[in-house]
Protein backbone atom coordinates (compact mmCIF):
# COMPACT_ATOMS: atom_id res chain seq x y z
CA UNK A 1 0.00 0.00 0.00
CA UNK A 2 0.88 3.42 -0.70
CA UNK A 3 1.67 6.16 2.10
CA UNK A 4 -0.43 8.52 1.97
CA UNK A 5 0.77 11.84 1.12
CA UNK A 6 1.78 14.58 3.65
CA UNK A 7 0.11 17.50 3.54
CA UNK A 8 2.39 21.00 3.23
CA UNK A 9 0.46 24.35 3.84
CA UNK A 10 2.33 27.21 2.21
CA UNK A 11 1.49 31.21 2.62
CA UNK A 12 1.71 33.67 0.28
CA UNK A 13 2.12 31.50 -3.22
CA UNK A 14 0.64 34.42 -5.20
CA UNK A 15 4.27 35.17 -6.53
CA UNK A 16 8.54 34.95 -5.74
CA UNK A 17 9.45 31.96 -3.23
CA UNK A 18 5.95 31.28 -2.19
CA UNK A 19 4.64 30.36 -5.72
CA UNK A 20 8.26 28.66 -6.14
CA UNK A 21 8.06 26.97 -3.13
CA UNK A 22 4.87 25.00 -3.77
CA UNK A 23 5.80 23.39 -7.00
CA UNK A 24 9.03 22.34 -5.69
CA UNK A 25 7.57 20.58 -2.75
CA UNK A 26 4.28 19.23 -4.68
CA UNK A 27 7.50 17.95 -7.42
CA UNK A 28 9.11 16.36 -4.34
CA UNK A 29 6.03 14.20 -3.17
CA UNK A 30 4.28 16.79 -0.80
CA UNK A 31 0.44 17.74 -1.05
CA UNK A 32 0.96 21.48 -0.81
CA UNK A 33 -2.12 23.66 -0.14
CA UNK A 34 -1.18 27.50 -1.35
CA UNK A 35 -2.10 30.35 0.25
CA UNK A 36 -3.15 33.67 -1.82
CA UNK A 37 -5.07 36.67 -1.13
CA UNK A 38 -6.75 37.59 -4.54
CA UNK A 39 -8.93 35.65 -6.27
CA UNK A 40 -7.22 35.76 -9.25
CA UNK A 41 -3.84 34.30 -7.82
CA UNK A 42 -6.01 31.75 -6.21
CA UNK A 43 -8.06 30.71 -9.53
CA UNK A 44 -4.93 30.52 -11.03
CA UNK A 45 -3.47 28.05 -8.23
CA UNK A 46 -6.21 26.01 -8.89
CA UNK A 47 -6.24 26.19 -12.80
CA UNK A 48 -2.09 24.42 -11.20
CA UNK A 49 -3.71 21.98 -9.56
CA UNK A 50 -3.34 23.47 -6.05
CA UNK A 51 -5.42 22.93 -2.73
CA UNK A 52 -6.08 26.55 -2.01
CA UNK A 53 -6.62 29.25 0.70
CA UNK A 54 -7.96 32.39 0.78
CA UNK A 55 -5.51 33.60 3.87
CA UNK A 56 -4.94 37.94 4.57
CA UNK A 57 -2.76 37.66 7.90
CA UNK A 58 -3.81 40.82 8.87
CA UNK A 59 -7.12 39.44 10.20
CA UNK A 60 -7.27 36.97 12.69
CA UNK A 61 -11.34 35.96 10.77
CA UNK A 62 -9.48 34.87 7.91
CA UNK A 63 -6.87 32.90 9.84
CA UNK A 64 -9.53 31.09 11.71
CA UNK A 65 -11.43 30.25 8.66
CA UNK A 66 -7.66 28.94 6.82
CA UNK A 67 -7.43 26.94 9.83
CA UNK A 68 -10.53 25.39 10.14
CA UNK A 69 -10.52 24.44 6.11
CA UNK A 70 -6.98 23.00 6.71
CA UNK A 71 -8.27 20.61 9.34
CA UNK A 72 -11.31 19.55 6.69
CA UNK A 73 -8.61 19.23 3.71
CA UNK A 74 -6.02 17.33 6.05
CA UNK A 75 -8.73 15.70 8.27
CA UNK A 76 -6.98 16.75 10.99
CA UNK A 77 -2.70 15.81 9.85
CA UNK A 78 -0.92 18.79 8.93
CA UNK A 79 2.69 18.01 8.55
CA UNK A 80 4.23 21.29 7.60
CA UNK A 81 3.56 25.17 7.70
CA UNK A 82 6.19 27.03 5.64
CA UNK A 83 5.40 30.50 6.55
CA UNK A 84 6.25 32.63 3.83
CA UNK A 85 4.32 35.52 3.32
CA UNK A 86 5.44 38.88 4.53
CA UNK A 87 6.45 41.79 2.51
CA UNK A 88 9.15 45.28 3.31
CA UNK A 89 7.83 48.40 4.59
CA UNK A 90 11.38 50.71 3.47
CA UNK A 91 11.64 54.17 5.08
CA UNK A 92 13.86 55.65 7.66
CA UNK A 93 12.67 55.20 11.14
CA UNK A 94 12.06 58.25 12.04
CA UNK A 95 9.72 58.73 9.28
CA UNK A 96 7.29 55.42 10.45
CA UNK A 97 4.51 56.33 11.56
CA UNK A 98 2.87 54.23 14.41
CA UNK A 99 0.44 52.83 12.35
CA UNK A 100 2.89 51.90 9.31
CA UNK A 101 5.22 49.71 11.79
CA UNK A 102 1.48 48.41 13.27
CA UNK A 103 0.97 47.28 9.83
CA UNK A 104 4.78 45.45 9.01
CA UNK A 105 4.22 43.74 12.82
CA UNK A 106 0.69 42.56 11.89
CA UNK A 107 1.30 40.70 8.36
CA UNK A 108 5.08 39.56 9.76
CA UNK A 109 4.93 38.82 12.71
CA UNK A 110 1.57 38.86 14.66
CA UNK A 111 -0.49 36.81 12.01
CA UNK A 112 2.21 34.53 11.35
CA UNK A 113 2.57 33.75 14.88
CA UNK A 114 -1.34 33.27 14.75
CA UNK A 115 -1.41 30.86 12.08
CA UNK A 116 0.97 29.12 13.67
CA UNK A 117 -0.01 28.35 17.15
CA UNK A 118 -3.57 27.64 15.69
CA UNK A 119 -2.09 25.37 13.52
CA UNK A 120 0.61 23.96 16.03
CA UNK A 121 -2.02 21.24 18.32
CA UNK A 122 -2.52 19.01 15.23
CA UNK A 123 1.29 18.67 14.77
CA UNK A 124 1.67 17.64 18.46
CA UNK A 125 -1.22 15.76 18.52
CA UNK A 126 0.04 13.92 15.52
CA UNK A 127 3.83 13.46 17.30
CA UNK A 128 5.41 15.09 14.49
CA UNK A 129 5.20 18.45 12.00
CA UNK A 130 7.67 21.00 10.64
CA UNK A 131 7.95 24.53 10.81
CA UNK A 132 9.54 26.90 8.75
CA UNK A 133 10.32 30.25 9.10
CA UNK A 134 11.12 32.77 6.06
CA UNK A 135 13.24 35.24 7.71
CA UNK A 136 16.42 37.17 5.79
CA UNK A 137 19.59 37.95 5.74
CA UNK A 138 18.13 41.24 7.39
CA UNK A 139 16.92 39.29 10.49
CA UNK A 140 19.99 39.31 11.72
CA UNK A 141 21.49 42.44 10.29
CA UNK A 142 20.01 45.72 10.37
CA UNK A 143 20.70 48.25 7.37
CA UNK A 144 19.18 52.29 7.01
CA UNK A 145 15.68 52.40 5.76
CA UNK A 146 14.76 48.85 6.05
CA UNK A 147 14.32 49.56 10.05
CA UNK A 148 10.62 48.39 9.64
CA UNK A 149 11.26 44.94 7.25
CA UNK A 150 14.85 44.49 9.81
CA UNK A 151 12.65 44.77 13.43
CA UNK A 152 9.97 42.31 12.06
CA UNK A 153 12.06 39.39 10.81
CA UNK A 154 14.58 40.09 14.05
CA UNK A 155 11.08 39.57 16.20
CA UNK A 156 10.37 36.54 13.73
CA UNK A 157 13.60 35.28 15.03
CA UNK A 158 13.62 35.72 18.45
CA UNK A 159 10.18 34.22 18.44
CA UNK A 160 11.23 31.13 16.36
CA UNK A 161 14.26 30.62 18.35
CA UNK A 162 12.16 30.44 21.79
CA UNK A 163 9.14 28.31 19.77
CA UNK A 164 11.80 26.04 18.67
CA UNK A 165 13.01 25.17 22.77
CA UNK A 166 9.63 24.97 23.67
CA UNK A 167 8.91 22.20 21.33
CA UNK A 168 11.09 19.83 22.63
CA UNK A 169 10.02 16.32 22.83
CA UNK A 170 6.77 17.40 20.60
CA UNK A 171 8.31 15.39 17.68
CA UNK A 172 7.48 19.19 15.56
CA UNK A 173 10.68 20.45 14.57
CA UNK A 174 11.13 24.22 13.46
CA UNK A 175 13.80 26.04 11.34
CA UNK A 176 15.03 29.11 10.35
CA UNK A 177 15.92 30.03 6.48
CA UNK A 178 17.48 33.41 5.97
CA UNK A 179 17.78 34.35 2.27
CA UNK A 180 20.24 36.84 1.10
CA UNK A 181 18.69 38.76 -2.32
CA UNK A 182 16.03 36.57 -4.26
CA UNK A 183 14.03 37.28 -7.45
CA UNK A 184 10.34 37.43 -6.69
CA UNK A 185 7.90 40.48 -6.53
CA UNK A 186 9.50 41.53 -3.13
CA UNK A 187 10.86 45.18 -4.47
CA UNK A 188 7.87 46.41 -6.82
CA UNK A 189 5.72 45.65 -3.39
CA UNK A 190 8.15 47.33 -1.13
CA UNK A 191 8.64 50.01 -3.73
CA UNK A 192 4.51 50.46 -3.57
CA UNK A 193 5.11 50.65 0.26
CA UNK A 194 7.30 53.26 -0.01
CA UNK A 195 5.34 55.33 -1.78
CA UNK A 196 1.86 54.73 0.13
CA UNK A 197 3.16 55.26 3.56
CA UNK A 198 6.17 57.21 3.53
CA UNK A 199 6.32 61.36 2.80
CA UNK A 200 9.26 61.05 0.58
CA UNK A 201 9.71 64.36 -0.59
CA UNK A 202 8.98 66.05 2.85
CA UNK A 203 11.73 63.45 4.47
CA UNK A 204 14.79 65.39 5.89
CA UNK A 205 16.45 62.43 4.05
CA UNK A 206 14.16 63.35 0.85
CA UNK A 207 18.15 63.18 -1.19
CA UNK A 208 18.81 59.67 0.27
CA UNK A 209 15.30 58.78 -1.26
CA UNK A 210 15.61 59.52 -4.38
CA UNK A 211 18.45 56.78 -4.73
CA UNK A 212 16.19 54.80 -2.68
CA UNK A 213 13.09 54.67 -5.05
CA UNK A 214 15.48 54.39 -7.83
CA UNK A 215 16.98 51.15 -6.68
CA UNK A 216 13.59 49.79 -5.94
CA UNK A 217 12.55 50.91 -9.76
CA UNK A 218 15.37 49.20 -11.16
CA UNK A 219 15.53 45.90 -13.12
CA UNK A 220 19.46 45.78 -12.19
CA UNK A 221 19.25 42.89 -9.66
CA UNK A 222 21.20 43.20 -6.22
CA UNK A 223 24.87 41.62 -6.47
CA UNK A 224 24.65 37.93 -5.60
CA UNK A 225 21.00 37.63 -6.53
CA UNK A 226 19.56 33.86 -6.67
CA UNK A 227 16.38 32.38 -8.20
CA UNK A 228 13.86 31.06 -5.93
CA UNK A 229 14.87 27.38 -5.94
CA UNK A 230 17.62 28.21 -3.87
CA UNK A 231 15.27 28.74 -0.97
CA UNK A 232 13.73 25.90 -2.07
CA UNK A 233 16.14 24.13 -1.84
CA UNK A 234 16.83 24.63 1.77
CA UNK A 235 12.80 24.50 2.62
CA UNK A 236 12.82 20.90 1.37
CA UNK A 237 15.83 19.71 3.46
CA UNK A 238 13.55 21.63 6.39
CA UNK A 239 10.85 19.18 5.49
CA UNK A 240 12.53 16.30 4.23
CA UNK A 241 15.72 15.73 6.78
CA UNK A 242 15.29 13.60 10.23
CA UNK A 243 17.58 16.43 11.64
CA UNK A 244 16.25 19.87 10.03
CA UNK A 245 19.19 22.48 10.68
CA UNK A 246 17.98 25.10 12.90
CA UNK A 247 19.27 27.68 10.12
CA UNK A 248 19.63 27.83 6.72
CA UNK A 249 21.41 30.67 5.40
CA UNK A 250 21.07 31.20 1.99
CA UNK A 251 23.28 33.19 -0.70
CA UNK A 252 26.48 34.56 -0.24
CA UNK A 253 25.17 37.78 0.93
CA UNK A 254 24.33 36.26 4.23
CA UNK A 255 26.75 33.60 5.16
CA UNK A 256 29.10 36.58 4.31
CA UNK A 257 26.95 38.98 7.03
CA UNK A 258 27.39 35.79 9.27
CA UNK A 259 30.67 35.23 9.26
CA UNK A 260 31.53 39.09 9.86
CA UNK A 261 28.73 39.51 12.74
CA UNK A 262 30.99 36.88 14.50
CA UNK A 263 34.49 38.22 13.59
CA UNK A 264 34.16 41.91 13.85
CA UNK A 265 33.61 44.34 16.60
CA UNK A 266 30.17 46.35 16.49
CA UNK A 267 31.83 49.39 15.27
CA UNK A 268 33.48 48.09 12.60
CA UNK A 269 30.50 46.02 11.60
CA UNK A 270 28.38 48.79 11.30
CA UNK A 271 31.16 50.98 9.02
CA UNK A 272 30.31 47.97 6.54
CA UNK A 273 26.51 47.88 6.71
CA UNK A 274 26.47 51.74 6.24
CA UNK A 275 27.78 51.02 2.74
CA UNK A 276 25.01 48.97 1.33
CA UNK A 277 22.85 50.38 -0.11
N1 LIG B 1 13.04 38.35 -2.29
C1 LIG B 1 14.02 38.53 -1.43
O1 LIG B 1 15.07 39.08 -1.77
C2 LIG B 1 13.87 38.04 0.00
C3 LIG B 1 15.01 38.02 0.81
C4 LIG B 1 14.89 37.57 2.12
C5 LIG B 1 13.68 37.15 2.59
N2 LIG B 1 12.58 37.18 1.80
C6 LIG B 1 11.31 36.72 2.37
O2 LIG B 1 10.72 35.80 1.48
C7 LIG B 1 9.31 35.76 1.70
C8 LIG B 1 8.58 35.80 0.37
O3 LIG B 1 8.83 37.01 -0.28
P1 LIG B 1 9.10 37.12 -1.85
O4 LIG B 1 10.48 37.58 -2.02
O5 LIG B 1 8.67 35.89 -2.54
O6 LIG B 1 8.16 38.37 -2.18
P2 LIG B 1 6.77 38.47 -2.97
O7 LIG B 1 6.94 37.93 -4.36
O8 LIG B 1 6.35 39.89 -2.78
O9 LIG B 1 5.79 37.49 -2.18
C9 LIG B 1 5.24 37.82 -0.93
C10 LIG B 1 3.98 37.02 -0.72
O10 LIG B 1 3.44 37.35 0.58
C11 LIG B 1 2.04 37.65 0.43
N3 LIG B 1 1.57 38.55 1.47
C12 LIG B 1 2.02 39.80 1.76
N4 LIG B 1 1.28 40.34 2.76
C13 LIG B 1 0.35 39.40 3.12
C14 LIG B 1 -0.69 39.36 4.07
N5 LIG B 1 -0.97 40.39 4.88
N6 LIG B 1 -1.44 38.23 4.17
C15 LIG B 1 -1.18 37.18 3.36
N7 LIG B 1 -0.23 37.16 2.41
C16 LIG B 1 0.54 38.27 2.30
C17 LIG B 1 1.95 38.28 -0.96
O11 LIG B 1 0.61 38.27 -1.41
P3 LIG B 1 0.02 39.42 -2.41
O12 LIG B 1 0.52 39.07 -3.79
O13 LIG B 1 -1.45 39.29 -2.26
O14 LIG B 1 0.56 40.73 -1.93
C18 LIG B 1 2.87 37.33 -1.73
O15 LIG B 1 2.20 36.16 -2.06
C19 LIG B 1 9.03 36.92 2.66
O16 LIG B 1 8.92 36.41 3.97
C20 LIG B 1 10.27 37.79 2.54
O17 LIG B 1 10.46 38.56 3.71
C21 LIG B 1 12.65 37.62 0.50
Amino acid sequence: MTKPQKSVLITGCSSGIGYHCAHAVRRAGFRVIATARKSEDIARLEEEGFATLRLELNESASIDEAVARVKELTKGRLYALFNNAAYGQPGAVEDLSREVLREQFETNLFGTHELTVKLLPMMIEAGEGRIVQNSSVLGFVALRYRGAYNASKFALEGLSDTLRMELEGTGVHLSIIEPGPIRSAFRQNALKRFEENVDLAGSRLARNYEKKLAQLQSSEEAPFTLGPEAVAKALLHALKSPSPKIRYRVTLPTHLFFWLKKALSDAVMERILKKVE
